[in-house]
């Protein structure tokens, strides 16, 4: 955390298999949660990432993570992506149908301690520093990550990365 704080993330950067990490995240993940399902929306040309594998594990299993406590009735999480050739940028997102996030407060959530006040952040453990850490490494790969969300209906969290360009 220090470190980020220091702005000096340091990367190791390999060929990193995203669908491959994410169905490996989705097998444990699977077996900590029954009420969920999870489907992974990669296509099978989805090239490798230049990225540090180790960090992109922690943004996904964050993201999973969050995917799975604020949607406390179960439902879908789906985790896919896609390649924009012409700009040379891959897309990752985790989509769930839990809580949703009200519009006002989607700007604060990459804010560090940030949780939304709600009977269930109440309810569910958390330092509010998951989406801090997320924002940090993808920031780190000159990606960007952000949020759509609808309350009642689910969120939807995106981050790209420049297909070797960091
Ligand atoms: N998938 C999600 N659905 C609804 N709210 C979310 C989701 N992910 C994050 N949030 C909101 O953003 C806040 C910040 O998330 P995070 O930084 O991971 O902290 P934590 O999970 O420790 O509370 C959470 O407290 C929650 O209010
Ligand atoms: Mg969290």
């Amino acid at each position: 955390m220090s470190r980020i704080q220091a702005g000096v993330l340091q990367l190791e950067l390999a060929d990193v298999d995203l669908p491959g990490l994410a169905g490996r995240l989705v097998e444990g993940f699977k077996l900590q949660s029954a009420q969920h399902t999870f489907e992974l929306d990669f296509p099978a040309d989805f090239p490798p990432a230049l990225a540090d594998q180790e960090r992109l594990r922690q943004v996904l299993n964050n993201l999973i993570s969050n995917a799975i406590k604020y949607a406390p009735d179960g439902g879908v999480i789906r985790i896919g992506g896609w390649l924009d050739a012409a700009r040379q940028l891959l897309t990752v997102y985790v989509a769930d149908q839990g809580i949703g996030i009200p519009s006002q407060e989607q700007e604060h959530l990459f804010q560090r301690f940030y949780r939304v006040d709600s009977s269930l952040r109440r309810k569910t453990q958390g330092a509010g520093l998951g989406l801090f850490l997320c924002k940090a490494i993808i920031e780190a790969h000159n990606g960007r990550i952000w949020v759509r969300s609808e309350p009642g209906k689910g969120s939807t969290f995106f981050f790209t990365l420049p297909l070797g360009a960091v």
